[in-house]
């Protein structure tokens, strides 16, 4: 069994990348605690994770678009009385399509997704995390943080919001404790694509992306390692300093035209 590091809270664990880092987690020798809303799969990466630490595994069926629903997760965190040593804020939904045809609802409901709810559950647990001699809080950007994107705009918003935020937080912090990852991932073969209601781009996805796992696995390495940022994969890489370096006017063309160009509205034109 791997060295015990603590509890690792983890939100959207039920599938996809919050799983995968749960997992990896584990394997490192964090104890988990877990939410989203599908419980029977959340008790599958629970017990999962306890395979693999031999610690207790935790879980909380909660509905992150609830009025209420970062304080929740957090008294449930601190009831728990188990040493809160990391808090990954993973889950997050994408929307794609064009501004107007999306409904306003949908949006703003994607922003406190995405926004509001890790800012509210990291300012809930950090006093925890603070009285650790070591700990992490590891946020999940996206490669989509870097560059304008039509029909992409609001989730792009959202994750450069997420990406400035950790950034600016990891300097606030910088003098004690608690270590600030961002975690800026290119496409991965998740259920995010169904959700964003991209199957028009799925074949594109499923050809450049990434498995949740190998993600996971980049971005627990940075996060023991104590990096600001951390973008998987060489190839996202490459492209990550290449928008770097071309001016906007052209990131956000070449970067809009592919969205833009599989958008159904768009064909029907
Ligand atoms: N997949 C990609 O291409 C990609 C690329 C870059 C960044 N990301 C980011 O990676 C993160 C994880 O996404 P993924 O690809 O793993 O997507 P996913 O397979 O759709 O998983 C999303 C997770 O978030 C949870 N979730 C969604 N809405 C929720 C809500 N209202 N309340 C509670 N939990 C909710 C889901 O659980 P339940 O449905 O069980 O509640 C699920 O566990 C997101 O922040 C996403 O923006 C993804």
């Amino acid at each position: 069994m791997p060295e015990n590091r603590g509890y690792a809270l983890i939100t959207g664990a039920s599938q996809g990348l919050g799983k995968a880092i749960a997992l990896e987690l584990a394997r490192h020798g964090y104890g988990v605690l877990l939410t989203a809303r599908s419980g029977d799969a959340l008790r599958g990466t629970a017990a999962e994770a306890e395979k693999i630490s031999g610690l207790p595994s935790h879980l909380l069926e909660q509905d992150l678009f609830a009025p209420d629903a970062a304080s929740v997760i957090a008294q449930w965190a601190i009831g728990l009385n188990v040493q809160l040593t990391c808090l990954v804020n993973n889950a997050g939904q994408g929307l794609w399509g064009l501004f107007t045809v999306l409904s306003a609802k949908e949006q703003l409901d994607m922003m406190r997704l995405n926004m509001a709810i890790p800012v509210a559950l990291t300012h809930a647990l950090l006093p925890a995390l603070q009285k650790q001699p070591r700990s992490y809080l590891l946020n999940i950007s996206s490669m989509t943080a870097y560059s304008p994107m039509a029909t992409f705009g609001v989730y792009s918003g959202s994750k450069a919001f997420v990406r400035l935020w950790s950034r600016s937080l990891r300097i606030e912090l910088e003098k004690g404790p608690v270590s600030v990852t961002v975690v800026c991932p290119g496409s991965i073969i998740t259920g995010f694509t169904q959700r964003a209601r991209m199957m028009a781009m799925d074949q594109l996805a499923r050809k450049f992306g990434s498995t949740p796992e190998a993600v996971a696995i980049e971005a627990v390495k940075a996060m023991l390692k104590g990096k600001a940022e951390v973008v998987p994969g060489l190839l996202n890489r490459i492209t990550a300093g290449l928008q770097g370096i071309l001016p906007v006017a052209l990131n956000e063309r070449m970067a809009s035209s592919i969205y833009l160009k599989h958008l159904p509205e768009r064909g029907a034109e």
